[in-house]
């Protein structure tokens, strides 16, 4: 467990350019996507912090009034100091900054696309895992060199598909490559998520 630059965050160096920026889900915590990160790309440096929000002692990355209500304006704050700790990281670890790739899980996800929304310059690409539209920013950002893969559970009680699509439209406005894949599931990410993340991240160049 490391504190600096200023999130707890678990860093495994990589050996190609590419940085995985890992984002766990509510009551997750830094270690929780390390081995879902080797997985996705063997050869890939690792940043995984842990959300600064405490809800019951679960750390989140920004704050909600209720499941799936989130508090804007702490979205928007939390996503500027997320993108901010990803600026200082790579300069701190020597990584490239334009091959960061953000792979989020649910609460995770919602804040990787809060930051392709609102912070456009830090992500590559991003694997988002069960994410919902978190905020619908009033000019859009131009995204048309970025790559977005979503994971759909459809049977997700908590993201349903219409919110997915939603999102997908979002991004697709921005001018984003935009995958989306239903999967047999729940909220919870399955096996064939990782394969078809995995699968997904070998055409990224
Ligand atoms: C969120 O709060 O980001 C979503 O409701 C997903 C969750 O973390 O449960």
């Amino acid at each position: 467990m490391k504190t600096l630059p200023d999130f707890i965050h678990e860093f495994v160096p990589g050996i190609s350019n590419r940085t995985l920026l890992l984002l766990h889900g509510t009551g997750g915590n830094e270690q929780d996507l390390i081995p879902l990160g080797r997985e996705l790309d063997p050869n890939a440096a690792l940043l995984s912090p842990r959300g600064k929000i405490l809800e019951n002692g679960m750390p989140r990355f920004f704050r909600r009034l209720a499941e799936g209500v989130f508090d804007v304006e702490d979205l928007k704050q939390r996503t500027n100091e997320l993108a901010d700790f990803v600026g200082r990281a790579t300069q701190h670890y020597k990584l490239a900054a334009n091959q960061v790739v953000a792979v989020g899980y649910s609460n995770g996800a919602n804040i990787a696309a809060s930051m392709l929304l609102l912070r456009p310059e830090i992500l590559r690409a991003a694997i988002l895992f069960r994410a919902m539209v978190p905020l619908v920013p009033e000019n859009l950002p131009n995204l048309s060199s970025v790559r977005v893969w979503i994971g759909a559970g459809r049977f997700d009680q908590i993201v349903p598909a219409s919110e997915t699509k939603h999102l997908v439209e979002l991004l697709r406005g921005t001018g984003a490559d935009v995958t989306i894949r239903f999967l047999e599931g729940g909220h919870e990410f399955t096996r064939d998520d990782v394969d078809a993340a995995r699968e997904w991240l070998t055409t990224l160049k």
